[in-house]
This record gives structure tokens, C-alpha cells and sequence, in this order.
């Protein structure tokens, strides 16, 4: 494992840098307010942290709006304090994931404002723009095209009409483009994730999307058509594998692409001899049933799709989707620890899940995030997982000494990092333990996953290396459960209270909620 590139034995740990640590008192987290945290974060055992967006923006989807790929905003600090972050994080021995958005910009980004200038303008052609528009939606909701009264064409918008999506067939585009990628390669920056990878190219003939017969009312209304020929088209690949090429110039660095996809699909990602994203996150576990008949499918069918040699990655969480502790229940967001941190490969956590935090609910007049505005009550909203860390039990919770631009969760006087610590029996502590027992155990890395099985409701694996043989218990159910074992030793339960408990036994009892790791006497063969 010490020869293999440091992004295939990593915890990736997710900031939304508004939420994370404020500094100066405004109520949103920024880059000094990182820094400052940046020793919880070395505690904790993380290896790279992936920052939401930071460059200069409008903020109309905070910071998904990009209008300047090559600068920080002010919001977040200058230039300078990244550099200091960079630094300290790399002093600290952690790696620095950015997030780069190359599906569109911000229509406040230079090039869009000259493209919209004229017909004629040499950047016209860098933004898709048409006489007429076709029927393709926004994922903010109604039309993907917006008219612009100047020069009387509409121009394409896959997400708000304030971000205008790029045109990645013009040669001028990508490399424009992919210089920015090496600016940031350049200053020390050890990889991207890239925002909706599979969306960047689309049909070049922009025909319709045809109707969805899965839509039913009450969904988003995006999803009344089959995004046929606005995303996952047969050019991306082609684009992937420059973008790779662009990030193999320096070395050892890595490529994440977000890709929400049926599992063949996002597996071409990989890209044609694995020359396209390192890793296309597998999102999963957040889309598959909380039960272990479903998540044992999930697994198996994951590893089983995997091109050969494509290194494995899995997501817990992230700043567009519902809370793991809310999605599951606090017990259960114990058993999810568990599972994360014994699955092989590369794993993403998002800020603020090694504390159990749950959605915060905010009232209607809070609402900050467009998705929500556009499209009220469907469910749509992103606020509630992207509330302030709760540090301590201080007045805002040690996030800010202001007031926090989205509301703190009821419970941050009990639930925050500070008592969290003091508790030895806390879920803090269990990640800790599990991403701790990862270094210490590369077989939980890179060791096989064998024997996927379920039994009433105990999802069990095993994980073999050449050194040891590892079973993992996790019982989904709310009652106890005896199971069949061979001899081993428990060497961690998500109760953190029945460590180096020898297993002689030819049974093994599991609490309701309860999961474990045991290292079988037996040796690999
Ligand atoms: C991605 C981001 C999401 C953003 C969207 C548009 O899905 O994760 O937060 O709103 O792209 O950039
Ligand atoms: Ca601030």
C-alpha cells in the first residue's frame, strides 16, 4: 500500500467551506476558518479534504457560479490565504481536493458577457446559443434555455438561467479551460472533482428529449423527460480522457468526476485502459435502500461491474444530498460509519456526519438555496445539510461569532465536536477508531471483499489480505440477532464497547443496531 498513489488508501473529507469555520465574524466559513480547524481534521485521521467551490462568484448557487476559474472570492479570503491553506495542509500531511465546474459558468463570468454582447463576438460560440429553443429542462426547474433580449438567440442553462453552460465542442473553450486546471495544478493542488461530468457534452444536433413514463406528479419537474441527448452522450469520454491527460501532466495527482448514473454507464467513466476519471464517485449507498438485502445487492453488484483494475471508491454523503443521519436514524448512522470504512477502495465523507448531524429544517423565510425557491415543497432544498459545523455549546456554536448564514441544528448544545470529544462512546470516537483501524489495517483498503451475505437482517462481508481475515457484522434490524461464527476476536463494535472480546464460540450475539469487525483466527490461505 505505501507504493500505491496516496488517493487509493484515502478518506476523502468534503467542507462546504460557507459551513465549515467562519473567521471574521460574517457569518459565513471561509479559508482562514479552515485553517483553523485544520488539526481536528489530522485527529480525525482524514487524508484529503475536497473544498466546494471557492473562486469568485455571484453566489446564485453558492459558488457554482463560477466567474473566474482562476481566483478566490473574497467571501473565502484571497489568494494569498489559499496559498497559507494550501501550505498547511500539505504541512499537515493531508491532500487538497478543489472542486472545478466545467459544465458552465457564471453569466457574470467575462466570457459569457462578451458572448452575450453580439452575434458576432469571437466568444460567441464559446456558450450554446439557439433561435429557437428545443424542450430541454433546467435541473432548477422549467426550461434549460433563457432568451436574451440583445442579440434576440437563447442560450442553453442546465442549472439556473445565471449559469450559462459552456461550449465544450469549441477547441478554444477546452483549452481556455484546461489552463485553468493547471493554474491550480501548478500552485500545489493535488486533484479535482469535477461537477456534473456527464453533463458537459451534448447532442450536437440538440435534439428533443423524449418523455419520461416513469414522471408522476409531486417529482422535480426535470424529471418529466429522459435526459437522452443533454447528458451521458458518446463524445464525453473523448473529453474525460483530455481532461485526465491535463491532470497527468503533474504527477500524482487525481480526477473525480460526480456522475449520477446506472452503475454500467458511470463505469465507462473509467474511461477506455482506465485513462478516464481516477475515480467516478459510486453513489450507492446514497441511493440504495437502508436495509441489508439491498445494500449486499448494491455491493456485489458494484464490485462486480468494475472494468479490471478500476480502483473501487464509495460515498457516504455530500453537500446536495440528505443527511445520512436523517436519511437512516442516529443508531443507524453507526451501522453506515461501519459499512463506509470497511468497503475497499477510496471513501468520501462530508463535514459534519463523524458528529451524526442531521438536517437542520428551515423556515420558509430562511431559505437560501434556488433549488428550494424554484421548486418549493418537492424537496428539492440542499439547506438543511449545509449548516454550520457545531464546534461547541457556545452561543452559534464556536462556527462564528455573527450570525450564521443558515441556522445551527437544535441540538448543537449537546451535539457538537467539543462534547462529542469528552464522550468516549461517541460516534466522534467511532470514526476515529474506524478510519484509524483503515491505516492500520490495509487489508479494509485494499484486502479482498468476499462472502456478501445476508441473514434476517446482518449484512456480513469479509475482507481477506495476505496478513488477515476480517468479518464484518452489521445488523439493519431492531432486534438482537445470533449469528454463526468462526473463531475470532472482535476488534471493534459501533458501540465501541466490546473490544478484544475473543469469539470461542460457535455463536456470535448482535444488539439491535449494532455492528462489529472481527478478526478470524484463521488465517488466509
Ligand atoms: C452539482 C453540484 C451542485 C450544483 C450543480 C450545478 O450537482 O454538486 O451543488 O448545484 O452541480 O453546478
Ligand atoms: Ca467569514
Amino acid at each position: 500500500m505505501q507504493n500505491s498513489p496516496w488517493w487509493q488508501h484515502s478518506v476523502i473529507y468534503e467542507i462546504y467551506p460557507r459551513s465549515f469555520q467562519d473567521s471574521n465574524g460574517d457569518g459565513i466559513g471561509d479559508l482562514n476558518g479552515i485553517i483553523a480547524r485544520l488539526d481536528y481534521l489530522v485527529n480525525l485521521g482524514v487524508n484529503a479534504i475536497w473544498i466546494s467551490p471557492i473562486y469568485p462568484s455571484p453566489m446564485a448557487d453558492f459558488g457554482y457560479d463560477v466567474a473566474d476559474y482562476c481566483g478566490i472570492d473574497q467571501l473565502f479570503g484571497t489568494m494569498e490565504d489559499f496559498k497559507h491553506l494550501l501550505s498547511e495542509v500539505h504541512r499537515g500531511g493531508l491532500k487538497m481536493i478543489l472542486d472545478f465546474v466545467p459544465n458552465h459558468s457564471s453569466d457574470q463570468h467575462p466570457w459569457f458577457v462578451e458572448s452575450r454582447s453580439s452575434l458576432t463576438n469571437p466568444k460567441r460560440d464559446w456558450y450554446l446559443w439557439r433561435d429557437q429553443p428545443n424542450n430541454w429542462l433546467s435541473h432548477f426547474g422549467g426550461s434549460a434555455w433563457e432568451l436574451d433580449e440583445t442579440t434576440g438567440q437563447y442560450y442553453l442553462h442546465s442549472f439556473l438561467k445565471q449559469q450559462p453552460d459552456l461550449n465544450w465542442r469549441n477547441p478554444d473553450v477546452k483549452a481556455a479551460m484546461f489552463d485553468t486546471l493547471r493554474f491550480w495544478l501548478r500552485l500545489g493542488v493535488d486533484g479535482f472533482r469535477v461537477d456534473v461530468m456527464w453533463l458537459m457534452i451534448k447532442d450536437d444536433q440538440f435534439r428533443d428529449n423524449p418523455p419520461n413514463p416513469g414522471y408522476r406528479l409531486g417529482q422535480p419537474s426535470n424529471n418529466r423527460l429522459l435526459p437522452v441527448y443533454n447528458s451521458d452522450r458518446p463524445e464525453i469520454h473523448g473529453l474525460v480522457a483530455e481532461m485526465r491527460a491535463v491532470v497527468d501532466e503533474f504527477p500524482d495527482r487525481v480526477l473525480i468526476g460526480e456522475i449520477y448514473l446506472p452503475i454500467q454507464q458511470l463505469m465507462r467513466y473509467y474511461g477506455a485502459d482506465l485513462k478516464g476519471a481516477h475515480l467516478p464517485f459510486n453513489f450507492q449507498l446514497l441511493q440504495c435502500a437502508w436495509n441489508a438485502e439491498s445494500l449486499a445487492q448494491a455491493i456485489t453488484g458494484y464490485q462486480g461491474a468494475l472494468p479490471g483494475g478500476a480502483w473501487p471508491n464509495w460515498v457516504l454523503g455530500n453537500h446536495d444530498q440528505s443527511r445520512i443521519a436523517s436519511r437512516v436514524g442516529p443508531r443507524q448512522a453507526r451501522i453506515a460509519a461501519m459499512l463506509l470504512l470497511t468497503l475497499p477502495g477510496t471513501l468520501t465523507m462530508y463535514y459534519g456526519e463523524e458528529l451524526g448531524m442531521a438536517n437542520v429544517p428551515i423556515a420558509p423565510e430562511r431559505v437560501q438555496d434556488p433549488a428550494e425557491k424554484n421548486e418549493p415543497g418537492l424537496g428539492q432544498g440542499r439547506d438543511p445539510e449545509r449548516t454550520p459545523m457545531p464546534w461547541d455549546d457556545s452561543r452559534c456554536a464556536g462556527f462564528t461569532t455573527g450570525l450564521p448564514w443558515l441556522p445551527l441544528g437544535d441540538d448543537y448544545t449537546t451535539l457538537n465536536v467539543r462534547a462529542l470529544e469528552l464522550d468516549q462512546s461517541s460516534i466522534l470516537h467511532l470514526y476515529r477508531r474506524l478510519i484509524d483501524l483503515r491505516r492500520t489495517r490495509p487489508t479494509l483498503v485494499s484486502g479482498k471483499l468476499q462472502s456478501v451475505t445476508v441473514q434476517s437482517d446482518v449484512l456480513r462481508f469479509q475482507r481477506v489480505g495476505d496478513q488477515d481475515r476480517l468479518v464484518v457484522l452489521l445488523n439493519f434490524g431492531h432486534s438482537p440477532v445470533e449469528i454463526e461464527m468462526e473463531q475470532g476476536t472482535v476488534i471493534l463494535s459501533t458501540n465501541l464497547d466490546r473490544e478484544r472480546h475473543p469469539q470461542g464460540i460457535k455463536t456470535l450475539g448482535l444488539n439491535a443496531a449494532e455492528g462489529v469487525i472481527i478478526e478470524l483466527d484463521q488465517l488466509p490461505a
